[in-house]
């Protein structure tokens, strides 16, 4: 080995070594240099040995050199390449305590119990109280005092859910309206109530209709309420819920427990009214059921209907977030889908 091979090397070497971009490239390196036996540099030591004189100094010189050189690079790359992995690292954990939180996942409340909050609110600036009835209900309240006895024909559109292996006959109430009787059995007019709750109904499922749904119902009972006062509030009402532009319809109608009957339709506010699949090809959407309170009703609450007079609605708030929210399925409301829920 001469002075010139050492030089050859150490120019490879470091070559090699400013090549090499992590910890244990540089350590391969290490070793085909600089390893104790076998490394190509360190091999120098034993060609020291075979020259003698001048030669043998200059060499070692040489060798000296080659391998404070090699060492020195290895030792500064050895720094470089353990600086890049702590800046990687800072680069990879870097924190930013500025950053603001990402806070809490907080719950809300379901459209349709958001809708019926509403409904509460723009009915208790009318001075309605929002009251509560069982979802249990007897026969009694259900349908008779209302104007059903049994075999009564408008049964036929509550198709009702007995409880099965009941004593008397309990069913789960097909309507809310059997608050009106338990208001009014339990109270003196003036009566201005607002009673949402669940009710229940043997309905085939479709995208107008669930078995277990929403109502929301309202009793005015005072001195002298006519018709007029039932369509202004019922304008009101709907007006507040729909915005003054939609389009709202009320029609005669019947109920067994008021005279006259009103329903109002809503234009459906997936077509604007010109017929799909959401409103059945109706354009329309019925959304509620009112009138006068009759007679024998008021009669059948302890009312004297010669000093009082009253008016009733009874809406669906379900279908109401169906209209408002241009939902083509009523059942979507019911299958917990966040994509849905999350949007409210
Ligand atoms: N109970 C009716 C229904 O379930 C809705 C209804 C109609 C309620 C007329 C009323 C009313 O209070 O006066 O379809």
């Amino acid at each position: 080995m001469t002075g010139d091979d050492l030089q050859e090397l150490t120019r490879g070497a470091l070559e090699e070594i400013a090549g090499a971009s992590d910890p244990d490239q540089l350590e391969l390196v290490r070793r085909k240099y600089m390893a104790r036996h076998g490394g190509l540099i360190t091999a120098g030591a034993a060609a020291l040995a075979t020259v003698d004189g001048d030669g043998r100094a200059e060499l070692g010189r040489a060798f000296n050199l080659a391998k404070s050189t090699v060492q020195q690079a290895l030792h500064t790359r050895q720094l470089e390449l353990a600086s890049g992995g702590r800046a990687a690292d800072a680069e990879r954990e870097w924190l930013d305590l500025s950053h603001p939180g990402a806070g809490l996942d907080r719950g809300h409340q379901h459209p349709v119990a958001r809708l019926v909050r509403e409904i509460e609110d723009i009915m208790a600036r009318l001075g309605y109280e929002s009251v509560r009835g069982p979802e249990i209900e007897d026969d009694l309240h259900n349908f008779q005092l209302l104007n059903m006895p049994p075999e009564h024909p408008a049964r036929d559109t509550h198709d009702t859910f007995y409880l099965a292996g009941a004593e008397a006959a309990w069913l789960f109430r097909t309507h809310t309206s059997p608050v009106q009787m338990r208001t009014m059995l339990s109270g003196r007019p003036p009566f201005r109530i607002i009673v949402p709750g669940k009710v229940a109904r043997r309905d085939n499922p479709d995208p107008t209709h669930i078995p277990v749904f929403h109502q929301v119902e309202g009793l005015c009972v005072d001195r002298g309420v006519t018709v007029g006062d039932l369509k202004g509030t019922l304008e009101y009402l709907l007006r507040a819920l729909f915005g003054p532009e939609r389009k709202v319809r009320l029609r005669a109608s019947f109920f067994p427990y008021t005279e006259p009957s009103l329903e109002a339709d809503v234009a459906c506010g997936i077509c604007q009214g010109s017929g799909c699949r959401s409103c059945l090809g109706k354009g329309w959407m019925e959304i509620l059921g009112s009138g006068m309170v009759h007679p024998q009703v008021l009669r059948n609450g302890g009312v004297d209907p010669e000093q009082f007079s009253g008016f009733a609605f009874g809406m669906g708030p379900d279908r109401i977030a169906v209209l408002r929210y241009g939902l083509p399925d009523v059942r979507e409301l019911y299958e917990n889908d966040l994509r849905l829920l999350e949007q409210f």
